[in-house]
């Protein structure tokens, strides 16, 4: 039994906050450093009524229309995001009370910009296990939520978003490999050191980041992850069509492409128009290419991300 991918979407909020915005809003930086040093022009915010399980449905509904199966169908809801609705229940629990459904097995992942594809990963597991057959994965993120707007090193590079996909039980081969690490001795690099204890917000609920610290790990790890998946698929670089990198900074992107030899033209980007979007950032692009058709049926993807924990992962896949 294999698990393959049958339907994808995705959500961006409506509201788009561009470099020159965040000049005129009084943040000390240019449209001409974040270019330079990210690639980002543009992110998407969120409107204060819009919580990650919002995000989530309008993402949801659209991969579930684009899979052709009812809501129904669905035993299983992963969701990865480390900006949930709540402390408790899971934004997936959320999810699945507003998709209107009941019963499926129904959990968050926390692996910050690696959750989609560990979530993905998880699912994949589930379905050749043949405990379940069909699977609702999604990031979503409210990031802006946890940006200190007075700390320009960090609250440049974000965004808001969401993106899911169907992945269904079949006897046609879809993901053929992937792989999950963690490094939890580099947590202190990216992380927002902070909670709520009795009733107060105890220690720094912001994105606290080394900047050069991670953009080092990354580009390490994401060359490192791709080969491990295409050894494990016994498959060469060669045969990859899209390379759907985690959006973070054009720079590491290019750094990863250039390491697996591939062209920029088989690398999807988003990162000018949407910034970083954590866990949502590859199924963000992964939708963004099916819609413009870059992305057809039997293509095959390497998606791969790294992110807070520190954690990295990669799912190599035929669409
Ligand atoms: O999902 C994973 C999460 N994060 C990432 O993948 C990010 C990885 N890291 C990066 O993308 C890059 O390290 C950054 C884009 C965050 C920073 O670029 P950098 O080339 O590593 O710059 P830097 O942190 O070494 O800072 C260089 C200079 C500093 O000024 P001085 O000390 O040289 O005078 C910073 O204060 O740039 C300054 N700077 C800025 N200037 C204008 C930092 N942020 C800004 C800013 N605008 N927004």
């Amino acid at each position: 039994m294999h698990a393959r991918i049958t339907g994808t979407g995705s959500y961006l909020p409506t509201t788009a906050l561009t470099n020159y915005d965040l000049v005129a809003r009084g943040v000390q930086t240019s449209d001409e450093w974040i270019v330079e040093r990210t690639g980002i022009r543009s992110r998407h915010i969120a409107d204060d009524s819009q919580k990650a399980s919002d995000l989530a449905l309008a993402a949801s509904l659209r991969a579930i229309a684009a899979a052709e199966i009812p809501a129904e169908k669905i035993d299983l809801i992963i969701l990865a995001t480390s900006t949930p609705d709540y402390i408790f229940p899971s934004t997936a629990c959320l999810l699945q009370s507003k998709l209107g459904v009941s019963g499926a097995t129904a959990f968050d992942v926390q692996a910050v910009c690696s959750g989609f594809v560990y979530a993905l990963t998880i699912a994949e597991k589930f379905i050749r296990s043949g405990s379940h057959r069909c699977a609702l994965v999604v990031g979503t993120e409210v990031f802006s939520r946890i940006l200190d707007w007075n700390d320009r090193g960090t609250c440049v590079l974000f965004g808001d978003g969401a993106g899911a996909i169907i992945l269904e039980a079949s006897e046609e081969p879809g993901i053929l490999a992937s792989a999950m690490h963690a490094d939890g001795s580099q947590h202190g690099i990216l992380e927002v050191p902070g909670n709520v204890s009795g009733g107060k917000v105890v220690g720094h609920p912001f994105v606290k980041m080394d900047g050069p610290a991670v953009f080092k790990f990354a580009v390490k790890v994401l060359a490192e992850v791709a080969q491990e998946v295409l050894q494990k698929a016994g498959m060469d670089s060669a045969a990859v069509d899209w390379l759907i990198p985690h959006q973070a900074n054009i720079r590491i992107i290019q750094s990863t492409a250039k390491k697996l030899g591939l062209p920029m033209e088989k690398v999807v980007t988003t990162v000018d128009r949407h910034g970083n979007t954590s866990a949502a950032s590859i199924p963000l692009a992964l939708d963004i290419a099916v819609m413009d058709g870059r992305i057809k049926r039997g293509d095959t993807l390497m998606l791969e991300g790294v992110g807070g924990g520190f954690t990295w992962g990669a799912v190599l896949l035929k669409f």
